[in-house]
């Protein structure tokens, strides 16, 4: 066996030698350069792939499952550079070193897929659209046209109307963008192209002063948005929000009013499904009754919220949404779909997007092509090359079914109501507000501080506890969880719970490690 084996590497040898020898006697030289054969070496390549993959599936997926493994392994940027050899050099690195360095990449980042990276609005491994990534990495589709992209164009086609349903629109249209942010942005110009398409050939001038209105607790996109489609951050109208972080409709109307009033162009209503920190659901219904009435564009953000409508229990929080003109919705939040994978959903069905995006590209989007170039979507959208997104939410959708989606949802929201009650229930915990979502907003409040009167002094030293507690959290690996000031009230921590792999030990630990980490402050 040995020795035939033997032989016939050296006979694979031999040829190999023989080819290059061939190709060198005929050797095409242009400016020194021989063209003959290609100069990648494939079966190096391939084995860089597999050893890679080996390290990828020991090191981020098998752990990611394991919470007695690290969280993030901190090291400040100064010393992280020198750990990690960041240079280019003039001549490449050997596979060992590679390898080397790709152990070290993963050791060095953070574990967002381990059940206790509680930090951000997405969280946690889904296999199945980490699957669809590996394909789509390895594919390198640009989902522009059906000749390069057929079966994501029909995938994301397929998606989107499911997504379109869910909303309760008959019909409607889409298209995944790289961000919820964009998709605000995307829903903006839309609504301004509505209010006035020829903006898109004669611009802004000559246009009346354009106001949108949103509420206090909205996503930062929208002043984003606003300032780069050159509205400006003066025109967007905060609207004031109740306790609970909502819009108040009364309040909404007002400001349509007095935007009237200064002989300003309202246009554009963004209500939030799901705000960023406090989770709160703006009252779409009533916020759809108001842009009915002025004739404005009804856009509901609802990034973070949207998967809410995959939960027959919790849906109602949208109660509504049907009356937009527009959602943007984050499957790669809640539904773990990688980063990025969001929708913006149009109601209208008369070709808006592809109006008021499209630059019909003739060497790209060629009307006499041998096939329904209906389906050469790309034109809706503002980029060119664009990531197959839809495809790993998807292969989720495939994997779990509806149901599986929903009971995602359900169990997160049920994890997040046994989270509220544990914090009422221990000493020194505070919350800020009944959540109405994923979103547990809540103060640790250390013994020192147990007994002092609520006044300017307590609550400046409240204020610098989470910060303390969140560097120790990091520094010792165990967990990581978000804080921020927010609208008058000193630091407080905001819990998000999306991923299956939570379950009620971890929101014990998380609750016992915060007191573990502050008692002392
Ligand atoms: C309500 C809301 N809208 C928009 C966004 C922005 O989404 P992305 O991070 O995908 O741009 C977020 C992000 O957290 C959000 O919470």
């Amino acid at each position: 066996m040995n020795s035939s084996a033997g032989s016939g590497g050296e006979m694979e040898v031999d040829s190999n030698k023989q080819e290059i020898f061939q190709r060198k006697r005929n050797a095409v030289l242009v400016n020194g350069v021989i063209l003959n054969g290609p100069i990648t070496d494939s079966k190096s390549g391939e084995k860089f792939v597999e050893d890679a993959c080996k390290i990828i599936m020991e090191e981020v997926i098998q752990k990611a499952a394991d919470v007695t493994e690290k969280v993030c392994e901190w090291q400040p940027p100064e010393k992280l550079k020198k750990l990690l050899d960041l240079e280019m050099r003039d001549t490449g690195e050997p596979h060992q070193k590679l390898l080397q360095l790709c152990q070290d990449i993963i050791r060095y980042s953070v574990k967002t897929n381990h059940p206790r990276f509680f930090n951000q609005l997405y969280a946690g491994i889904d296999y199945y659209s980490l699957v669809a990534r590996f394909i789509t990495e390895a594919l390198n589709p640009s989902v522009y046209t059906y000749e390069v992209s057929p079966v994501f164009l029909l995938v994301e086609e397929a998606v989107l109307k499911r997504m379109i349903e869910f909303i309760g629109w008959k019909e409607g249209d889409g298209i995944f963008n790289p961000g919820g942010s964009v998709s605000n942005m995307y829903a903006m110009n839309l609504a301004r192209y509505k209010y006035c398409p020829d903006i898109k050939e004669k611009g802004l001038s000559g246009l009346p002063r354009l106001v949108l209105f949103t509420s206090e607790e909205c996503h930062y996109s929208m002043n984003k948005a606003a300032s780069f489609l050159g509205i400006g951050t003066q025109n967007v109208y905060f609207i004031t929000t109740d306790a609970r972080g909502k819009m108040i409709p009364e309040e909404l109307e007002k400001q349509v009013q007095r935007a009237r009033k200064e002989g300003a162009a309202p246009f554009l209503v963004c209500a939030t499904a799901g705000t960023t920190v406090l989770g709160a659901f703006d009252p779409l219904d009533k916020i759809a009754d108001i842009c009915e009435k002025h004739g404005l564009w009804l856009h509901v953000d609802a990034s973070w919220g949207g998967s809410a409508l995959m939960s027959r229990k919790h849906r109602k929080l949208l109660h509504g949404i049907h009356r937009a003109d527009s959602v943007a919705w984050n499957p790669h939040k809640m539904l773990m779909a990688g980063i990025q994978c969001c929708a913006l959903l149009v109601k209208d069905n008369s070709d808006l997007l592809k109006k008021c995006y499209s630059a019909k590209a003739s060497y790209l989007f060629q009307q006499d092509k041998f096939y329904d170039v209906s389906y050469d979507t790309g034109d809706k959208s503002i980029q060119c090359s664009r990531r197959p997104d839809a495809f790993k939410f998807w292969m989720t959708w495939k994997a779990l079914g509806t149901t599986g989606l929903e009971e995602r949802v359900n169990r997160a929201l049920a994890l997040a109501r046994y989270l509220v009650d544990e914090i009422k229930k221990r000493e020194g915990f505070q919350l800020l507000l009944e959540p109405e979502y994923a979103n547990i907003c809540f103060w640790y409040i250390p013994s020192s501080l147990r007994k002092m009167e609520e006044g300017p002094e307590f609550w400046e030293k409240l204020h610098q506890v989470a910060p303390v507690i969140k560097e120790r959290m990091m520094k010792k690996g165990s967990m990581m969880l978000g804080y921020q000031p927010h609208r008058g009230k000193v630091n407080f921590f905001r819990q998000v719970v999306i991923s299956p792999q939570v379950s009620r030990e971890d929101m014990d630990f998380l609750l016992d490690e915060i007191d573990l980490l502050g008692r002392d402050l």
